[in-house]
C-alpha cells in the first residue's frame, strides 16, 4: 500500500454533478479533501417541479469534463497523479449514473489505474466521518435523503446490517411532496426548514404511523396532511398563506419525532450509543437539534456531517472508494450501474 493515496470520486446519481479529490496519508489521519466541486442542477429541474431524468443526464454529460478540470486545478493535481478512480454505481437514475461511471472508467483505463464502483448509500453513511482521524467508528447510522430512508447497524466499513427502511416514501420525499402542496419551490425540504423556524410545531396534530420494528412509513403522514389542507382550504381559501409557518413547523416536528423515535428505540435495544445521521435531510435544523438534544439526555456520541456533505457530493464517494481500495475491492470495467442497489 502506498504511503499516500489520491482518489478521485464522481457523483452523478441524481441532479448534482460532483467531483472530489481526496488524499489519504495513513489510516490514523483524516483523509485530506483536496477539492470538492458540486454543480447543482436544482435551478433547471425546479422549473419542472422535480427531477427530469433526461435533463439530468444531458447536463451531467455537458458539465462533467469542466468540473473534473476545476477539481484537479483546485487540488493542484493532474489526472496522472490519481491512484484510484471511483464513481457512484447506484442507486440512482441509470442514465445519469452512466455518465459518471463511463467517465471514471475512461480515466482509469487511460491512466492504467483501478476503478471502484461505490454504493451511493454507503457514501452517505460514511459522510459524517469524512474529517475524523481514524475514519468511521461502529455506530447506528441513519441515511435520510430524497430517495432513501435507511437505518443501519454499522459494525465497520463494509460491514453493515440493515435494521429498517421506509416502506414507502423517503423522509426527503415527504418534505418535498408537502412542499409542493404548500406551493413552495422544489425542493421543499430546505424551504420548510426555514419557514418552520417561525412556526409552532404543535399547531397541527398530524398522523403518526404505526410501523413494526425499525421500519418507517411517511405516505400516511403525507395523505393526512393533504386531507387536512383540502378541508381547511374549502373553508378558508387563505388558510395556507395564513398558516404557512405553523404548517411547516408541524410537518417538520412530526417527521423528526418519527425518525428519532426509532433511533432511540434501536439504541436502547442494541446498547449502541454512537449515533450518526447523513443524507440531504440531515441538513434539517430540527433533526440536527433533536439528535443533539437526545444525545445529551442519553449519553450518545453523535456524528453529524458538515452541511456541505449532507446533500449529494463526491467527497463521500471518494472516501468510500478509498476504503474499497484499501480492502482490495476493485470493480471490473464491465460492471454497469444499476438503479436499485440497496443492499449495502
Ligand atoms: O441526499 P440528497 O442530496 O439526494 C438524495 O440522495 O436523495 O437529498 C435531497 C433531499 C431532498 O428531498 C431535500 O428536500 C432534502 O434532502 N433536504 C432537506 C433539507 N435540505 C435538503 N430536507 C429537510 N430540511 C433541510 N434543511
Ligand atoms: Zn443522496
Amino acid at each position: 500500500m502506498p504511503e499516500s493515496l489520491t482518489v478521485l470520486g464522481i457523483e452523478s446519481s441524481c441532479d448534482e454533478t460532483a467531483v472530489a479529490i481526496l488524499r489519504s496519508a495513513g489510516e490514523e489521519k483524516a483523509p485530506e479533501i483536496l477539492s470538492s466541486v458540486i454543480s447543482s442542477q436544482i435551478a433547471i429541474h425546479r422549473q419542472h417541479g422535480g427531477v427530469v431524468p433526461e435533463l439530468a443526464s444531458r447536463n451531467h454529460s455537458a458539465d462533467l469534463p469542466g468540473i473534473i478540470r476545476t477539481a484537479c486545478r483546485e487540488a493542484g493535481t493532474a489526472a496522472a497523479d490519481i491512484d484510484v478512480f471511483g464513481a457512484t454505481g447506484g442507486p440512482g437514475l441509470v442514465a445519469a449514473l452512466l455518465v459518471g461511471n463511463s467517465t471514471a472508467k475512461a480515466l482509469a483505463l487511460a491512466a492504467g489505474r483501478p476503478f471502484v464502483s461505490v454504493n451511493h448509500l454507503e457514501g452517505h453513511l460514511l459522510s459524517p466521518f469524512l474529517k475524523r482521524p481514524g475514519g468511521p467508528v461502529p455506530h447506528l447510522g441513519m441515511v435520510v435523503s430524497g430517495g432513501h430512508t435507511l437505518f443501519v447497524d454499522v459494525r465497520g466499513v463494509g460491514d453493515y446490517r440493515l435494521l429498517g427502511r421506509s416502506l414507502d416514501d423517503a423522509a426527503g420525499e415527504a418534505f418535498d411532496k408537502v412542499g409542493k402542496m404548500l406551493g413552495l419551490p422544489y425542493p421543499g425540504g430546505p424551504v420548510i426548514d426555514r419557514l418552520a423556524k417561525e412556526g409552532n410545531p404543535k399547531a397541527f396534530r398530524l398522523a403518526h404511523p404505526h410501523v413494526d420494528g425499525y421500519d418507517y412509513s411517511f405516505s400516511g403522514l403525507k395523505t393526512s396532511f393533504l386531507y387536512m389542507l383540502r378541508d381547511a382550504v374549502a373553508d378558508d381559501p387563505d388558510f395556507i398563506e395564513r398558516n404557512k409557518a405553523d404548517l411547516c413547523a408541524s410537518l417538520q416536528g412530526t417527521i423528526v419525532e418519527i425518525l428519532l423515535d426509532k433511533l432511540v428505540r434501536a439504541s436502547k435495544d442494541t446498547g449502541i450509543r454512537d449515533i450518526a445521521i447523513a443524507g440531504g435531510v440531515s441538513a434539517n435544523s430540527g433533526l440536527r437539534n433533536g439528535i443533539v438534544e437526545q444525545g445529551l439526555k442519553r449519553g450518545w456520541r453523535t456524528f453529524l456531517p458538515e452541511f456541505k456533505f449532507t446533500t449529494d457530493n463526491a467527497a463521500m464517494i471518494a472516501m468510500a472508494g478509498y476504503y474499497h481500495y484499501q480492502h482490495g475491492d476493485f470493480s471490473s470495467l464491465d460492471v454497469s450501474p444499476v438503479a436499485r442497489l440497496e443492499e449495502l
